[in-house]
């Protein structure tokens, strides 16, 4: 099983930090996985020229999200993180989400559906304000390109400092890994 968790926070921070551990979790159990950070990658934004995708295998636009969308054919399963920004992911994630709607309107992966995700959103706020971004994403796109199986919000202590050491405060606690457990079991189970 290869599981590819895509990360859309333009920094390196708590999403991240999210992802390693779950990787890890996911080695122990001799899945394969493989981490797409959206911010090293070149992806511009949607053109909306749907004449083109509608009537050809692709997208007009030469740039990195070949290559994501090729993984994701190749992938079993989805984890997709980013933060909350106004309840809305950032455009990072966004434009991750509008380039890949090839992979529907134009067929390339005819299981895609079938493919099981986790969505997980991590916010300055309480988990239940976060909630609306990760709904958003599970049930808005996550529809066209996989079965969500769990979404979970998180709450940071972050202040945005963009290093490792302010996430949840200086590691994953206890708590975190535990519901991080849980979240990759339910997808590989
Ligand atoms: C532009 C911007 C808008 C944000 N808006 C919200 C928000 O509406 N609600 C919230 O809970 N946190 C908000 N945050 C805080 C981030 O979601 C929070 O720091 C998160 O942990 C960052 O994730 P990362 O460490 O993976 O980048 C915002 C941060 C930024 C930079």
């Amino acid at each position: 099983m290869k599981v590819l968790s895509i990360c859309g926070s333009p920094r390196r921070g708590n999403s991240e930090t999210i992802l390693l551990e779950m990787q890890k979790m996911f080695r122990e159990k001799g899945i394969e996985n493989e981490i797409v950070l959206l911010r090293e990658k070149n992806i511009e934004r949607c053109h909306g020229c749907v004449e083109f995708c509608n009537h050809n295998p692709g997208c007009r636009l030469q740039d990195d999200m070949k290559g994501i969308i090729d993984q994701m054919v190749k992938a079993d399963a989805f984890v997709f993180i980013c933060p909350n920004y106004f309840q809305m992911p950032p455009g990072l994630f966004k434009d991750f989400i509008d380039r890949s709607n090839i992979i529907f309107n134009c067929n390339l992966d005819p299981n895609i559906k079938n493919k099981k995700s986790v969505v997980i959103c991590v916010g300055a706020d309480k988990p239940h304000e976060t909630d609306v971004c990760t709904n958003n994403i599970a049930n808005l796109y996550c529809r066209y390109v996989s079965t969500v199986v769990a979404t979970k919000s998180f709450q940071t202590k972050s202040e945005l400092k963009g290093n490792l050491n302010d996430v949840f405060e200086n590691s994953l606690n206890p708590d975190i890994k535990k519901d991080i457990r849980n979240l990759v079991d339910l997808l590989i189970g």
